[in-house]
């Protein structure tokens, strides 16, 4: 080999420190070690204290928060970086712990570790597949996901100009928390959003829709998006959010031909969802996503725009935009 050898970062990266890393945020965030930083316990002592935690397991859990970037030190003092300090403080509006103990601790690794039959049999691994009625997997998901999708929806409330209109009525199929509601009502006093998902989750949306203060225009559906009709010519505006990645090509243009016939004219539809270009580079979230489908569906997938694209116009959409985020979500707007 001639010329200077390429480092072995990223085989470093991903054969250890992406897990390691993950179980060292896994473990420093349910021991509420930013919350208690922010609080002012800067020093290892301090912060061990204030954890519960034993002293040598605090500074080995502090390095490598450091390591991964959540926390700068300086002369022995701890603070959060920016990123840490915004999502992962209790009590701050963004809190991704509920996310993070999910993913580490929930379900997810869980199937991850079956990755390998996974590829080898093209099957799901996941204990709930996504198309379980009533999976109570959900209930801990979409609380997780919904600092998520705030970002997206506030972009959603200013691409649709929903503040300006009259009195527009709402859609969300497979709403989850409830999120988009509850951002889309705050928007416009004179909004109404009607959200369809399982019932043991349009519990939770009731909830954190109320305690967003806009729960009296916010109505639930339950049943099965498959089967129930969305209605005709109802809706000013219709969400699919972290749905399209669940379904198959076959079952994503029978949802969105019912979404086509429930928006009046000229309304649109947004689909927010983690989509590869068509030459299947993207987001590396969005890429390492397809594996976490192909473990949690039957026929499920990061889909490409031009899978959208194609399923959009036979569904019968004439104009469709693809937009960034600054989440690993593309932000789809589909006119009907
Ligand atoms: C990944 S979550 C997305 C939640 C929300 N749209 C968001 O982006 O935060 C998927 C949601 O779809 C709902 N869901 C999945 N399959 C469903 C089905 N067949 N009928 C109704 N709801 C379903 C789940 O209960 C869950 O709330």
């Amino acid at each position: 080999m001639t010329g200077k050898p390429p480092a072995p970062d990223k085989i470093m990266q991903f054969s250890s420190g992406a897990l390691w890393g993950a179980m060292t945020l896994g473990v420093g965030s349910p021991h509420s070690i930013f919350t208690h930083i922010e609080g002012g316990a800067t020093k290892v002592d301090a912060i061990a204290k204030a954890a519960g935690l034993s002293l040598r397991g605090t500074q080995a859990l502090l390095d490598g928060l450091v390591g991964i970037g959540m926390l700068d030190v300086k002369n022995g003092t701890y603070s959060n970086t920016s990123e840490a300090s915004f999502y992962l403080v209790e009590g701050k509006p963004a809190y991704m712990g509920g996310w993070i103990k999910l993913i580490v601790h929930g379900p997810v690794t869980k199937g991850w570790l079956k990755l390998d039959e996974a590829v080898k049999t093209g099957e799901p691994r996941f204990e709930h597949t996504a198309d379980e009625a009533e999976n109570p997997m959900w209930e801990e998901l979409v609380l997780g996901i919904a600092p998520l999708a705030v970002p997206v929806a506030q972009i959603v409330a200013e691409r649709t100009g929903i503040a300006k209109m009259a009195a527009p009525s709402i859609l969300d199929v497979g709403g989850g928390s409830g999120v988009f509601s509850a951002i889309l009502l705050a928007a416009n006093p004179n909004a109404r959003a009607t959200q369809l998902d399982w019932a043991n989750v349009n519990a939770i949306a009731r909830a954190y829709v109320a305690k967003h203060g806009v729960g009296d225009r916010f109505k639930t559906r339950d049943g099965d998006f498959h089967t129930e009709d969305f209605g005709s010519a109802e809706f000013d505006l219709a969400i699919l959010s972290n749905i399209a990645h669940q379904e198959s090509p076959r079952e994503n243009v029978a949802i969105l031909k019912k979404l086509k016939k429930a928006l009046k004219e000229n309304r649109a539809l947004v689909v927010s969802d983690f989509v590869l270009h068509d030459d299947r580079t993207g987001h590396p979230f969005a890429l390492l996503f397809n594996a976490n489908m192909l473990l949690a569906t039957k026929a499920g997938a990061a889909w490409r725009q031009a899978d959208y694209r194609a399923w959009l116009s036979e569904a019968g959409f004439a104009k469709v935009t693809f937009e960034a985020t600054p989440t690993p979500s593309t932000l789809i707007v589909a006119w009907a």
